[in-house]
């Protein structure tokens, strides 16, 4: 009763306390305007405030003509390859290519057959977890989300290491391939620890094998019984090169070279970049479109049909349905508009894996939100924004196909992740030598200070 009591006047005074802070802390939108401020970093047009300069990628949705944005469709590139042609040219011979990726974008160029043979063998050695980390750092306090614990796990990395500070580029590079290969057992064994705390269910901790790359340890790591065929894998291997970089710009990588940009360890820039991905506008976002196709299942009386997709999306739109927010999970992008290649090749996989499966109505569900979405929006809001699938639309059908937990597809995203945020690390550290501190214009007025005894008793 006691702690029910105190419960109600904890509210009432946050409530109270509440009030004052709407009050202090809100800013019209039009004072942005009106100083000349760019809100989000993002000029009228939509497009991205110039940042930085950076070599490790390229990401192209728009050209400027005549001082105009001009949609375009969209294009990526990993140190000047085309992700398409990366993506192909693994296809092509049979093998995986995520690890040539993360070579890519940390050293500049292709790997050579031998040097890519040693970096393998490198990742491998590097997997396994400093003794007792997992039951000292994973085990305990289980987290109801997987980002948040491995973004301590992350943090308590540094706890490990002899030379966590020094930020020397060759102890950065270290740091950077042991989070790389680190980090899909700490995702994996995180998720074991959620599923026995939180589901009831049991847990079991497979070893890492040295033979495997990076998709085939995953698999291994969260099938109960190990096994995987080698398409599996490599539509997984696929999911983790589309997912590895984008740009600067992005919010987490942004975030990691803010903090990377003060000076400070790896682990903490690291960690950073993993709480701003968890966000549902950037990469929760493939998490948040499985909820929002739940909507649709519960709501939608026929999700192949589309008049019905249809309806409920301008619901979504209208703040009617889904989580409220009145956003369409896996649509829009800050920078894509015709087209977004990643989204591009994950729908033509998840196509080629849900076509006369049990899944080919979901897929057709998701290709009815791309395709009603863009006009549907400009109905409903009255705005004109050229919007296209972004790489969350149909990643989360990919891993549904691949048994992969719904709790581990934005972990799974911080995975891929990890190398671009370790290149960007390793560039802003090598070459920038600034501190990213931007300016805020202040709204406050001076006020005079008043002793605690002078102060009207009544506010
Ligand atoms: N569904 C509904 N409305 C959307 C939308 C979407 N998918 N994407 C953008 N909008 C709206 C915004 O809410 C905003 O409305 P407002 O002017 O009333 O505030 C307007 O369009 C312009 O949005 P803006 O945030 O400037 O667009 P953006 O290009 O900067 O945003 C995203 C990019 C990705 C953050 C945005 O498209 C989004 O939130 N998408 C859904 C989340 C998602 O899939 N994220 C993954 C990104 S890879």
């Amino acid at each position: 009763m006691i702690f029910l009591n105190a419960a109600i006047i904890k509210n009432e005074a946050i409530s109270l306390l509440c009030d004052g802070l709407q009050d202090n802390n809100y800013i019209n939108v039009s004072d942005y305007t009106k100083y000349a401020v760019k809100r989000g970093l993002r000029n009228a047009d939509g497009t991205g405030v110039m940042a930085g300069l950076t070599k490790i990628c390229s990401v192209e949705g728009y050209y400027i003509d005549d001082g105009e944005k001009v949609p375009k469709e969209g294009h990526l590139f990993y140190r000047g390859y085309d992700i398409n042609d990366i993506v192909s040219g693994c296809q092509a011979e049979n093998r995986f290519g995520f690890e040539e990726v993360i070579w890519i974008l940390l050293f500049g160029s292709l790997p050579t057959a031998d040097q890519l043979e040693r970096f393998n063998t490198y990742l491998a050695e590097m997997r396994e977890l400093p003794d007792n980390f997992t039951e000292d750092m994973i085990m305990k306090a289980p987290s109801p989300n997987i980002m948040n614990k491995i973004a301590r796990g992350v943090l308590a990395l540094y706890s490990y290491d002899d030379n966590p500070d020094d930020t020397s580029i060759e102890n950065v590079l270290n740091q950077s391939l042991r989070l790389i290969a680190q980090l899909p057992s700490i995702m994996a064994y995180a998720y074991q620890v959620k599923r026995r705390h939180y589901y009831h269910k049991s847990m079991y901790l497979h070893p890492t094998k040295a033979s495997h790359h990076t998709a085939e340890g995953i698999l291994n790591s969260i099938r109960s019984d190990k096994t995987f065929t080698d398409a599996e894998a490599k539509l997984l291997d696929i999911c983790l090169m589309l997912h590895a970089e984008h740009g600067g710009g992005n919010n987490s990588t942004f975030a990691t070279r803010v903090l990377s940009s003060s000076g400070t360890d790896t682990y903490a820039a690291i960690a950073a970049g993993i709480g701003a991905l968890k966000g549902p506008k950037h990469g929760g976002a493939n998490h948040k479109v499985a909820e929002m196709l739940d909507s649709f299942r519960e709501g939608c009386p026929d999700i192949t049909d589309e008049g019905y997709v249809a309806d409920h999306l301008r619901k979504i739109m209208r703040k009617e349905a889904g989580d409220g927010s009145g956003l369409v999970y896996g649509m829009g992008h800050a920078v894509y508009t015709l087209s977004d290649p990643r989204a591009v090749i994950l729908k033509e996989k998840a196509k080629e894996f849900a076509m006369g499966t049990e899944f080919e109505n979901e897929f057709r569900l998701l290709e009815h939100i791309e395709n009603l979405t863009p006009a549907l929006f400009t109905g409903v809001t009255g705005k004109s924004k050229t919007m296209c699938a972004n790489v969350d639309l149909y990643s989360g059908l990919v891993y549904k196909m691949l048994r992969i937990p719904e709790d581990l597809y934005t972990p799974l995203f911080a995975t891929a992740r990890m190398a671009g945020w370790c290149a960007h690390r390793i560039e802003e550290l090598y070459t920038c030598n600034r501190i990213i501190r931007p300016a805020y214009k202040s709204l406050s007025s001076h006020s005079e200070y008043i002793s605690l005894d002078k102060r009207d008793k009544n506010t």
